[in-house]
């Protein structure tokens, strides 16, 4: 028997559900530990963390980790991240998954990602940063076509706005760092020329130096069929993406992610985790959007079923910079993943709606259900507790098929103001 390693998941959403699944598969895991057993998905899979979890005493979870041996920590969403978690465990000697606070700023400061990029010579928008409104709005009404505007800050996928006209533009900095709908995320903003093509995330696990490409995944990130409607953190996913060829893919590992690992080693950072690279495939090649600090939501939940590897070894070799040893093998299957939303999402989404058929969907072949937004009522029922509910993720012999099964399984599980999208992974089944 090898030995075990017990764990600490930080996160409670279909990420990190997706996250605990892989790793219940090693033969490693010792007791998982969860700091959200509210969610039914994660609850089922580990033992509730007992202290609580802010960054004000982290000190208690630092003491959690010692007492329950926890030999590796692994953090799933961008908050805990870039408010230092992993700078703080790792002081007292817990190998972490994910970066430090430094590292973080990929994703929590757009100024900062940008001037990274633009040091590594990284292909991405061009773009200017404002700390005053007033500047970045004679800006504007100097220009002739909308730039992108984006509060630089974490606002949870909703600080980007695409306007369509430079009234609109301004309307959006004055959102942003007027009224301060992002609050403190709002502080600067970029203006980006407005890029065009389809969209692919590449993610990648970094040791540091060496990193390990993750199969492309292709999210839909507006509300509705026909990329319709207003942004979201995501509505559902396929991977691999046949939008990126093997060649842009080389390119994208050369040009993106090499360079950023590199640059930021350079900084004195020591990059551990995920590096996750959203990208537009411009007429001119591809080019980065955005970067993330961490596996995006619902990525994860389509590329981790398909891991034919161990993901808690995976980790360890990337917590101890010995990725380049690290054997990695995907299932041929294509995984297509469908988001269940709540009725009002992403705006106000309904909580309380009994959920149904979980266990009849998850029966049917190939098929995985992740619980991202939901929770136990007081008759232990499950029921919606957040926008996007459920992540449901199907693997089959061809993408059709996986297609056919994930939608499948959403129409066997039911609750009042169901929401999704119908046309998830439609056209690239049909290519
Ligand atoms: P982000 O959070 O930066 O990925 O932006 C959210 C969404 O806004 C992206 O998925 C794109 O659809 C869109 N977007 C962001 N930046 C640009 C850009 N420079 N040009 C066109 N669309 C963009
Ligand atoms: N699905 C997009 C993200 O995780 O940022």
């Amino acid at each position: 028997m090898p030995d075990t390693v017990n764990v600490l998941l930080i996160g409670g959403g279909g990420r990190e559900h997706a996250i605990a699944s892989a790793l219940s598969r090693s033969p490693r895991l010792g007791r998982l530990y969860v700091t959200h057993p509210e969610n039914p998905g994660l609850a089922a899979l580990g033992t509730p963390v007992d202290v609580p979890v802010n960054i004000r005493e982290i000190y208690r979870l630092v003491q959690f980790c010692e007492h329950k041996q926890i030999g590796l920590v692994v953090i799933g969403p961008e908050d805990p991240l870039a408010e230092g978690y992993a700078d703080k465990l790792a002081a007292a000697g817990r190998l972490v998954f994910g970066p430090n606070r430094e590292g973080a700023q990929i994703e929590s400061d757009k100024a900062w990602a940008k001037q990274l990029m633009r040091g590594a010579a990284i292909p991405t928008a061009e773009s200017r940063t404002f700390t005053d409104a007033q500047a970045a709005i004679a800006y504007l009404e100097s220009r002739e076509h909308a730039p992108v505007v984006k509060a630089a800050g974490l606002a949870k996928g909703k600080g980007v706005f695409v306007p369509a006209t430079i009234a609109e533009a301004i309307d959006a900095v004055k959102r942003i760092m007027i009224a301060k709908e992002f609050g403190e995320a709002g502080r600067k903003v970029l203006l980006e020329e407005r890029l065009t093509g389809p969209e692919v995330s590449v993610l990648a696990i970094v040791d540091g130096r060496t990193i390990m490409l993750l199969p492309p995944a292709q999210d839909h990130k507006r509300l509705l069929d026909g990329d319709k409607g207003p942004n979201t953190g995501g509505m559902g996913v396929y991977c691999p993406a046949n939008v990126l060829t093997d060649a842009q893919m080389e390119r994208v590992e050369r040009d993106v992610l090499v360079p950023a690992v590199d640059a930021m080693r350079r900084d004195g950072i020591d990059y551990k985790g995920v590096l996750y690279a959203g990208l537009m495939l411009t007429p001119s090649g591809p080019k980065v959007l955005e970067f993330n600090c961490r596996f995006g939501d619902p990525e994860c939940q389509a590329i981790l079923p398909r891991l034919k590897a161990d993901l808690l070894e995976i980790m360890l070799a990337a917590c101890k910079g010995e990725l380049d040893a690290c054997d990695v093998a995907w299932d041929s299957s294509p995984a297509c993943c469908v988001v269940l939303a709540s009725e009002g999402y992403p705006e106000k989404p309904r909580a309380g709606a009994v959920i149904t058929g979980i266990d009849k969907a998850q029966a049917m072949p190939g098929v995985h259900v992740f619980h991202a937004g939901t929770k136990l009522n007081a008759k232990g029922e499950i029921v919606t507790a957040g926008g996007r509910v459920l992540s449901v993720t199907a693997l089959g012999d061809t993408l059709a098929q996986a297609r056919e099964r994930a939608y499948a399984a959403c129409a066997a599980i039911e609750f009042p103001g169901k929401v999704m999208r119908t046309d998830i992974a439609l056209a690239a089944s049909r290519a």
